[in-house]
């Protein structure tokens, strides 16, 4: 069902390249050994060397591994000069997939990146696996890419999170959490809490603690389903837990939204971290917009920051007003299904789900009234008034607006060169539309929009990997795809 179409060309090239293999490893002990006891590397070589390395990473890595991994075992890999290696990577070769860098270094590059790559080729080439070969290459307005499929059979992708080994962990809106690694989708994952899988409900986002190397805590929201009742009732809830083989363990729930109520829809909750160690989220305003927004007497259609284990941040705006939760950060809010937080700027930002023609993008600060539903720019989804204000004292405007309206789904910042002219733009998922919307933000205006991948079905998140990439999970068929950078485009500069 997982099919990577890299292993099938595997099978074909490892037999024919089986004995080839047995022999280059014995050569490659010798290259290891002479990379490592090299004495000759003076200070100015080893600067070129870095920035090739730099240059690897950058350009390369996408299609042939992180350390190298993907390049089909080929003569060139032991030809005594570089040659041939320089030629491919400044021409490129069409036909096999290899684009062509001339425009992108100085023939000084490449012949630093040449010997990079011949020296670092892993030793044992049975391991290798081909380069991804790109189904196309996606132009767009500034950055050309290719979209390489990672995870198929999925349903209702909703959270991603990377763990620093490089597996994925993936929600399933049905309520089934998988661990992918090594190509390969796991088993569910044993230990989830009770789940109001209906509608819109079900296990929600996931994301690790900033510390998460040391603590091991994951943390994932979901409709938290109320057992105590004979009807189905519930509200967003998060819990942390530890992942132990197969299983959560040490479960905690540390956050229940309430009240509790029967309906399937506004369960919010995507979550960020800051760098103080504050976990944030939305919880919609559970489709009763006059019972909850502007009161701050229950959860719903608010902004949360909670400590790690679930304490109160001992400044959170509300914390000495009588009757309200504690734990609000900001109110007036519809359906924020996208929160995250600029890692440059330490802004919180979330995207909303607004009626017909209210879609919103805001910038969250601690205390403030986002409106909903007094002021708003849509209306009833079937074509009723809801509000005649779209402004009004004490309440915030957002920084952008969708009309139509997109449904805004997950959303991050891109602050890494990789994709070097999308670098600090945003990126959002829309549902309705099917495309991934790219932002240009000039502090806190919106300077451009385009939209990516149109038409690749509905787009539920988006987020960037630890090694740079953009990776988006699209629903119906569930999948998992991510855009591999190419650098080759003089034009686009
Ligand atoms: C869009 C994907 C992609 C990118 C980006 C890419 N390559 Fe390739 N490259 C390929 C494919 C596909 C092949 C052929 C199959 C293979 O070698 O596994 C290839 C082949 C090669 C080869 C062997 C050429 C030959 O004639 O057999 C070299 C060397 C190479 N790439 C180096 C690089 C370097 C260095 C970079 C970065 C500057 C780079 N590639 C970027 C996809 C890519």
């Amino acid at each position: 069902m997982f099919i990577n179409r890299t292993i099938l060309i595997l099978k074909i090239m490892k037999r024919t390249f089986f004995i080839a293999a047995v022999v280059l490893f014995l050569v490659s002990i010798g290259f290891a050994g002479f990379k490592c006891g090299n004495p000759e590397i003076n200070s100015s070589k080893s600067g070129a060397a870095e920035s090739a390395a730099r240059n690897y990473q950058t350009y390369c890595a996408g299609c042939h591994g992180e350390n190298l991994e993907k390049f089909s075992a080929k003569k060139w890999m032991d030809e005594k000069d570089n040659s041939g290696v320089e030629k491919s990577i400044k021409y490129g070769n069409e036909q096999i997939g290899m684009p062509a860098f001339a425009k992108t270094f100085s023939d000084s590059e490449i012949a630093a990146l040449a010997s990079f790559v011949k020296k670092g080729i892993p030793g044992d080439k049975s391991l290798l696996k081909p380069a991804v070969i790109p189904g196309g290459i996606v132009e767009s307005e500034v950055q050309d890419f290719v979209v390489d499929t990672v995870v198929t059979g999925l349903d209702v992708p909703w959270g991603l999170a990377f763990l620093p080994n490089g597996d994925l962990l993936i929600s399933e809106r049905s309520g089934k959490l998988y661990r992918f690694a090594n190509d390969k989708l796991s088993a569910p994952i044993d230990g989830l809490p009770d789940i109001m899988a209906k509608g819109q409900g079900g296990l929600l986002d996931l994301c690790l603690h900033p510390d998460y190397a040391n603590n091991g805590w994951i943390y994932m929201s979901y409709s938290a389903l109320n057992t105590k009742s004979v009807k189905a009732t519930g509200n967003t809830a998060i819990m942390r837990a530890r992942l132990s083989g197969n299983k959560l363990i040490e479960q905690q729930v540390i956050f229940k939204g309430k009240p509790y109520t029967d309906r399937g829809h506004h369960f919010g909750s995507k979550l960020a971290f800051d760098k103080n160690g504050h976990l944030f989220f939305g919880i919609g305003d559970r489709g009763q917009h006059f019972d909850f927004p502007q009161k701050l007497d229950n959860d719903n259609g608010k902004i949360h920051r909670i400590n790690d284990d679930g304490t109160i941040p001992k400044d959170n705006p509300f914390v000495k007003t009588k009757g309200a939760m504690p734990s609000i950060y900001s109110y007036g809010h519809r359906n924020s299904q996208g929160t995250c937080i600029n890692p440059l700027t330490g802004e919180l930002w979330v995207s909303e789900h607004g009626p017909r023609g209210g879609d919103e993008l805001n910038l969250v600060e601690p205390g403030k009234n986002y409106g909903w539903p007094v002021i708003c720019y849509g209306i009833n989804y079937d074509g009723t008034i809801l509000t005649e204000r779209t402004e009004k004292e004490g309440m915030e405007q957002p920084v952008y607006y969708w009309n139509p309206s997109i449904a805004p789904c997950g959303m991050t910042f891109l602050t890494d060169d990789r994709y070097r002219k999308w670098n600090n733009n945003l990126f959002i998922g829309s549902l309705r539309f099917e495309y991934l919307e790219r932002i240009v933000l000039n502090k806190h205006t919106v300077m451009h929009t385009e939209k990516l991948l149109q038409g690749i079905g509905r787009v539920r998140n988006v987020v960037v990997s630890p090694d740079g990439l953009i990776y988006v999970a699209i629903e119906n068929p569930g999948k998992i795809v991510r855009l591999i950078p190419i650098e080759s485009n003089e034009t686009k500069k």
